[in-house]
């Protein structure tokens, strides 16, 4: 059937607004309304005697990898390695038997993603793809395929299909940590809970699209932006950066907060925008240390966190309050206005928002 934009002017901005939607249908596909946690389909393989994951992915299906990254080895005390395909594949690594090799794909089909995980089959590994297309190769060449039910992604920039796979891996990152005897009932109830309340709560990040408007009009004229993160922020400040790139066609660099010092402070003076990603979490102090050498450089801050890290940051700086929550679940919630603010520098700057130059959906060539 043929899609259409509806109320909305691009498919990429109808498609964030699906996201409270497809994030409530994803989990709900994983959901025990009864232990009230999350379940994985049945496995040919254990989880509890896996001891290594191996996380490959292209572009934005990166990006959530390495959230997960750290939700694998937070949670669940595994060792995690994340990697982008076209690397991962020519390095050929040499991988001890058994291990879990997870590859992430909004179509199942990128060249690189699925020669990585035939050389990860070849290596002995169990192998499961989280895909947003259930019939895609890599769903059919995997031992499970886990899915995303974001709908079919029109724009080229992927937003939903971002947000639903950092859902569906933190439903795998709690089954993980169950099976390994790592979580206790009690944190794992939890934090089942918190993700349950993401759709409601990223609803409300939904309200600030008018203000990511005015803010993208500071912004549309800028040469560089740098994006600033820790933690399961650093991820989100690399896909916010990416997200600006593809579409308004700035240049913006993603950056771990406490890396700033090795080299991009040097860039900072009034001309550069710095979009900094702080949720109220176990590293915000140390990440407003970094937006107050920003600040003393003439660095123009533009602040993503919520009221108490708003209210504590006593910096100069555009800020956003968003809803206060777990930071589990923070990234999720998180890649929300950074989705907004590059539509919205794209749309002012009037550039094919829906179909930037030079980029495809899905690369099936090398
Ligand atoms: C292309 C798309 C990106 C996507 C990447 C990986 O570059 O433009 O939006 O993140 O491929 O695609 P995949 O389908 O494997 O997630």
């Amino acid at each position: 059937a043929m899609i259409g934009k509806g109320e909305h002017r691009h498919f990429m901005h109808k498609e964030i607004y699906e996201q409270p939607q497809v994030i409530g249908d994803t989990l709900n596909t994983m959901f025990n309304p009864v232990s009230r946690t999350f379940s994985l389909p049945d496995l040919p393989f254990a989880l509890s005697g896996i001891d290594r994951v191996t996380i490959i992915a292209c572009g934005t299906s990166y990006y959530a990898g390495m959230v997960a990254k750290y939700w694998i080895e937070q949670l669940a005390r595994v060792s995690v390695e994340v990697d982008i395909a076209s690397e991962f594949r020519y390095r050929a690594p040499a991988m001890p038997k058994g291990g879990l090799a997870l590859f992430i794909s909004q179509s199942g089909e990128t060249a690189d993603t699925l020669a990585a995980l035939r050389y990860c089959q070849a290596q002995g590994q169990h192998i499961i793809s989280l895909v947003n297309v259930p019939e895609s190769t890599m769903a059919r060449e995997s031992e499970v395929a886990l899915q995303t039910v974001a709908g079919p992604e029109i724009g080229v920039a992927s937003t939903k299909a971002f947000t639903t796979q950092l859902t569906a891996l933190a439903c795998l990152s709690l089954v993980l940590a169950r099976a390994r005897g790592a979580i206790d009932h009690a944190t794992e109830e939890r934090l089942s809970k918190v993700l349950i309340e993401v759709p409601a709560r990223v609803a409300e990040v939904l309200a600030h699209d008018e203000r990511l408007r005015e803010i993208a009009e500071d912004i549309m004229d800028a040469r560089d932006v740098l994006y600033l993160g820790r933690g399961t922020s650093y991820p989100i400040a690399l896909e916010g950066a990416l997200k600006l790139k593809e579409i308004s066609y700035i240049h913006a660099e993603g950056y771990a907060a406490g890396e700033m010092k090795h080299g991009p402070i040097a860039l900072i003076d009034e001309t550069v925008p710095v979009i900094v990603i702080a949720p109220s979490d176990e590293l915000y102090d140390k990440t407003a240390s970094n937006v107050q050498e920003v600040v003393a450089r003439g660095g123009r801050v533009i602040f993503l966190s919520d009221e108490k890290g708003v209210a504590r940051l006593g910096a100069r700086a555009v800020s956003l309050v968003l809803p206060n929550v777990d930071p589990f679940v923070a990234p999720i919630l998180y890649a929300i206005p950074v989705q907004l603010l590059a539509y919205h520098v794209a749309v002012a700057k009037g550039t094919d928002v829906d179909q930037p130059r030079n980029l495809a959906k899905s690369v099936t060539v090398e």
